[in-house]
């Protein structure tokens, strides 16, 4: 069985929203699958999944979110990532998802595999929010 994890930083809900289809999507295609805010996960989440959902608004000048989730992440650069599929989502205000674009190059650089991302503006669409739970039948497989 495939292990996936969702992990992700939201305050007022909009990439909650998400994240919680995401793992719908994940579980109902038979996924091992859990879910974590960014401040409960640990490293051995990501090492432990076959597949992992990373989470963000886009905060503090266009960046993933700085105080929880950056911190999180850098953890993995110099770790070997073996080009682990990955998806990146999260929700913006005014960036247009530019955060996300820069936040691929950065998993990327750090030997991951994006394999998809996701930005919708402030809370997703009924579409979007199916689009997620695509993405995590994706992540399952
Ligand atoms: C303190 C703060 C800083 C923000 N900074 C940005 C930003 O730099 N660029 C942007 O496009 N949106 C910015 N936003 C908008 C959020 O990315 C957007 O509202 C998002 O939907 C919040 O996600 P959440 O509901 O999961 O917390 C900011 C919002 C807050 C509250």
């Amino acid at each position: 069985m495939k292990k996936v994890a969702v992990i992700y930083w939201s305050d007022t809900g909009n990439v909650e929203a998400i994240a919680d289809k995401i793992y719908n999507g994940a579980k109902d295609a038979g996924a091992d699958t859990i879910i974590k805010l960014v401040q409960d996960a640990k490293i051995e989440d990501v090492i432990n999944s076959d597949a992992v959902a990373f989470g963000s608004p886009s905060m503090d000048n266009n960046q993933i979110e700085q105080d929880e989730m950056e911190p999180f992440i850098k953890e993995f650069k110099n770790l070997p990532n073996n080009k682990k599929p990955i998806i990146l989502f999260g929700s913006y205000g005014w960036d247009n998802g530019e955060f996300l674009k820069k936040w691929k190059d950065t998993m990327t650089d750090y030997g991951f595999n994006v394999i998809s991302q996701l930005a919708v503006k402030e809370a997703p669409t009924d579409a979007q929010l199916k689009e997620a739970y695509e993405l995590g039948k994706i992540l399952s497989r």
